[in-house]
């Protein structure tokens, strides 16, 4: 079926379409569950541990990175199961911030399927079920207001798509691996990314891959490779000049 859509249209971007492709419920070893897609061997998060690594390349390196900030706009590229999105919203909490977090999403799951990931028995014995599901089940394309301290907006676009410019302090860049979606780490969407960084924002992502890191000094970064989560050296967070 896949490959039959492929030859019909013939554009490299669509080869997959994530939407219809199987998605299977694993535990990562720290406990926490991600997405495995067979197709692309590939899985949501770090088998690793999905929540450790997202605490790790996002919520420390990344959101935590810009401490003087009081009032934070945070671009997430892959809402997914919303697991940083979550982590995210905890830290608004514990830290009295406000948040604007936009997330970028081209193939949205499914709640049937999301209901049944483990983060939520595992983050404060269930504390934060009802705005999990929120987050899942909120309009898109507009902020939703899920607290306080928090607005979430989900914006079902894919990446290659969008314009932003000057708007955000953080941008978790959590799209899948270069290995399987290489249209997604050139310099044109590193361009983009940016362009949607206010000066001195920053960017993390959990990849480290040589030609990544040297498409993101090309388009102006300042690069720092950074130690990684659990089970990877370095990851790679990119600070655009002031
Ligand atoms: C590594 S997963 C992200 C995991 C997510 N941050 C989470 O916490 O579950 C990559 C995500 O990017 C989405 N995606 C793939 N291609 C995209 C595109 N062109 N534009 C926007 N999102 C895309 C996928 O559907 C998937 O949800």
């Amino acid at each position: 079926m896949v490959r039959k859509y492929t030859i019909l249209h013939g554009i490299f971007e669509e080869k997959y379409i994530i939407d219809i492709l199987k998605k299977e419920i694993v535990k990562t070893r720290d406990g926490s569950n991600t997405l495995f897609v067979p197709e692309f061997d590939e899985t949501y998060h770090s088998t690793h541990g999905a929540i450790q690594e997202s605490l790790h390349v996002f919520i420390r390196s990344g959101l935590k990175f810009k401490t003087e900030l009081n009032d934070i706009n945070v671009l997430e590229v892959g809402f997914g199961t919303g697991l940083n999105a979550l982590l995210s919203f905890i830290d608004s909490e514990e830290t009295n911030r406000n948040i604007k977090y936009t997330s970028l999403e081209a193939y949205p799951l499914k709640w049937d399927l999301l209901s049944k990931l483990n983060y939520i028995d595992l983050i404060f014995n269930g504390k934060y079920s009802a705005i999990y599901k929120k987050m899942h089940t909120c309009h898109w394309e507009s902020f939703y207001v899920l607290s306080p301290y928090f607005k979430l907006r989900k914006q079902n676009i894919k990446l290659q798509n969008i314009l932003f410019d000057n708007e955000f302090d953080v941008v978790y860049f959590d799209a899948f691996a270069p290995r399987v979606q290489p249209e997604l780490w050139t310099e044109q969407i590193f361009t983009s990314m940016y362009k949607a960084l206010k000066p001195g924002g920053v960017l993390v992502t959990y990849c480290a891959k040589g030609s990544v890191k040297r498409a993101l000094r090309y388009v102006g970064f300042e690069l720092q490779s950074i130690p990684g989560p659990p089970g990877k050296r370095e990851m790679s967070r990119a600070i655009k000049p002031q």
